[in-house]
């Protein structure tokens, strides 16, 4: 790494109120670490504790459920009760103590849940998919508004449990990007039909975050600039819109991603598709086929791997909000390329997910002089652990 790569990497940055001390974001990473009550204790505490040593600047949780019926995921952490607070808490002190900051990824998963049954709530009724093999039903008027209430309720006690701010999760096909996308929303009443309609439901859940936390704390946002998916999802001129708008109402950074687990899984993260290693949750006489049907749905060369995948959208992004930090994340590897990022005004901060699953001290040893490239080979195991049900790690090197 070079002194100005340095220089610039490690200068401290405000989101909203919050000091964050170097550029450097660890982006939502699910860590399938909690209770199966969505409480979380030493298990979960550890893998936040290391990255706050390991000096990341503004590390973002991986996604909470804001309420029982918008769970995605088995030992997945959530902000749904009073009761999860307190082991919540005891993690936030840990986080500060290092002197990172922290701020919880609130979401609620739509059509994208293994523990809801194959009838899950969605913003319209949908077809049969590949990952969650559920049939989607539309919502109601009364449980959008309950939703909305719930994203607010949720973050006041991200907010008592010690984070430093809020990320509402709307990207990678989950309840808010599905009532984002055409592609999941066919609704014809005031919440879908066209942009402006489709964008009313992140509009309230922001205002009902906002409302309970105060404008005081800050609320960011995850979103996709492309959805991946089999027919048209969101144009970059509906992101542009929507961030426009958000920039009115006082959202204080906005994060830009891309993909869709339930239809392009890779797209989000890129790099090679596990299927030997997907297809070992399988009872074993089913395993050869599954990797094949696997392989054949998420076809390897669609998934190429390219550093800073999303960074064509940043030039779009930054004309309609220059005054609001922009976080971009995707494929981002090499200091010197991050460094670049900033000095070119392309972004604020640089963000990244699986560098540190495999190596949480990375952006420390950078700070310390040492100018280790990263060693994630981007195989994307480690989604494999987590289909294994087991605690996020590395699965490098690793027989499924
Ligand atoms: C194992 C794993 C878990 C993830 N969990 C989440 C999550 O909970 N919330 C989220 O917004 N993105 C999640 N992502 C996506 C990442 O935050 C990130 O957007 C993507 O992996 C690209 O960044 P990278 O190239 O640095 O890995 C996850 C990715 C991986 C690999
Ligand atoms: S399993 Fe390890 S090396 Fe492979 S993508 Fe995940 S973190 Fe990187």
């Amino acid at each position: 790494m070079n002194q100005d790569t340095e220089s610039i990497l490690f200068t401290a940055k405000s989101i909203g109120n919050v000091a964050v001390a170097n550029r450097f974001v660890r982006s939502a990473t699910f860590e399938c670490a909690a209770n199966e009550d969505g409480s979380v204790g030493d298990k979960y505490s550890k893998i936040y504790e290391r990255l706050s040593k390991g000096k990341v600047g503004l590390i973002i949780s991986g996604m909470m459920h804001i309420s029982e019926p918008g769970k995605s995921y088995q030992f997945q952490a959530g902000l749904h009760s009073d009761e999860m607070i307190p082991g919540l808490s005891k993690m936030t002190k840990k986080v500060h103590q290092a002197g990172s900051k922290i701020f919880a990824q609130i979401a609620h998963g739509g059509r994208q849940t293994l523990v809801q049954g194959r009838r899950p709530m969605a913003p319209s009724g949908g077809g049969l998919d590949f990952i969650y093999q559920v049939i989607p039903r539309p919502m109601t008027i009364d449980e959008i508004k309950a939703v909305i209430a719930d994203f607010g309720n949720a973050a006041l006690r991200a907010k008592q449990a010690g984070f430093d701010g809020v990320q509402v999760h709307g990207a990678h096909g989950y309840l808010i990007h599905e009532f984002l996308s055409p592609f999941f929303n066919h609704r014809s009443d005031e919440w879908g039909g066209n942009a402006n309609n489709r964008f009313r439901f992140l509009k309230c859940v922001y205002e009902s975050v906002r409302e309970k936390v105060g404008d005081d704390f800050p609320v960011i946002i995850k979103l996709n600039v492309n959805d991946h998916t089999p027919q048209k999802g969101l144009s970059i001129e509906e992101v542009k819109m929507h961030c426009e708008r958000l920039a009115e109402m006082g959202i204080d950074a906005v994060e830009l991603s891309c993909g869709t687990l339930a239809y392009s899984m890779f797209n989000q993260s890129r790099g090679d598709v596990p299927a030997k290693g997907f297809s070992s949750t399988l009872p074993l006489p089913f395993q050869w086929v599954g990797a094949r049907f696997f392989a054949m749905v998420f076809p390897q060369q669609r998934y190429i791997f390219e550093e800073g995948y999303n960074l064509w959208a940043s030039r779009h992004i930054r004309k309609v909000m220059p005054d609001v930090p922009l976080i971009m994340v995707g494929g981002l590897r090499s200091p010197d390329v991050m460094a670049n990022i900033i000095q070119q005004n392309q972004a604020d901060f640089v963000s990244m997910c699986r560098p540190l699953i495999r190596e949480p001290m990375i952006i420390k040893k950078w700070q310390d002089g040492n100018k280790k490239p990263v060693s994630c080979v981007n195989c994307n195991k480690c989604f494999v652990v987590l289909a294994h049900n087991e605690v996020l790690s590395c699965g490098n090197n690793r027989t499924f």
